[in-house]
């Protein structure tokens, strides 16, 4: 009995002994502090042709057409929490595996992030 129980012992403690813990990499999003949204963040939305489906009119409510400043007001209504960008659409639905099929690069994702994050200004 009392050998029974070593060997279940033994067994146990390799079994345990052969799990490692994952070692998943976060991806690290660089801070840009100097960010502009009209250079650095506005420009992606004409990069990836967001406006075919964001047009003026569009069925989702946001409208990313216009110039930098009337895109960045529709952004704010409705995609953007000035200062957090954990709760803002325009990041976490790029930040992840992407938006309808389109994927940021991480200059482009650090650039929104780091917009956001400085307080979503109009500069
Ligand atoms: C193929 C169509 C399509 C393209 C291209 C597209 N979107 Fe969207 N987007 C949608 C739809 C539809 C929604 C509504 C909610 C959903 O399904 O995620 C949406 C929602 C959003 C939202 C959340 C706010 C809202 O109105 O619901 C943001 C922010 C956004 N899109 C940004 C972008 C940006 C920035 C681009 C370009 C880099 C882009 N989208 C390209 C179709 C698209």
């Amino acid at each position: 009995m009392k050998m029974k129980i070593l060997i279940l012992g033994v067994f146990i403690i390799a079994i345990l002994g052969s799990c490692k813990k994952d070692t998943i990499q976060p991806t690290v999003i660089p801070v840009n502090t100097t960010v502009k949204f009209s250079t650095d963040v506005y420009p992606l939305i004409a990069t990836h042709n967001c406006t075919m489906c964001h047009g003026s009119g569009s069925s989702t409510g946001l409208d990313l057409s216009g110039n930098y400043s009337a895109v960045r007001t529709n952004l704010l209504v409705n995609a953007v929490v000035a200062g957090n960008s954990a709760t803002s659409l325009f990041y976490t639905n790029f930040s992840g595996a992407g938006h309808k099929g389109i994927s940021l690069t991480t200059v482009e994702l650090s650039n929104v992030k780091s917009w956001i994050d400085l307080g979503a200004l109009d500069n």
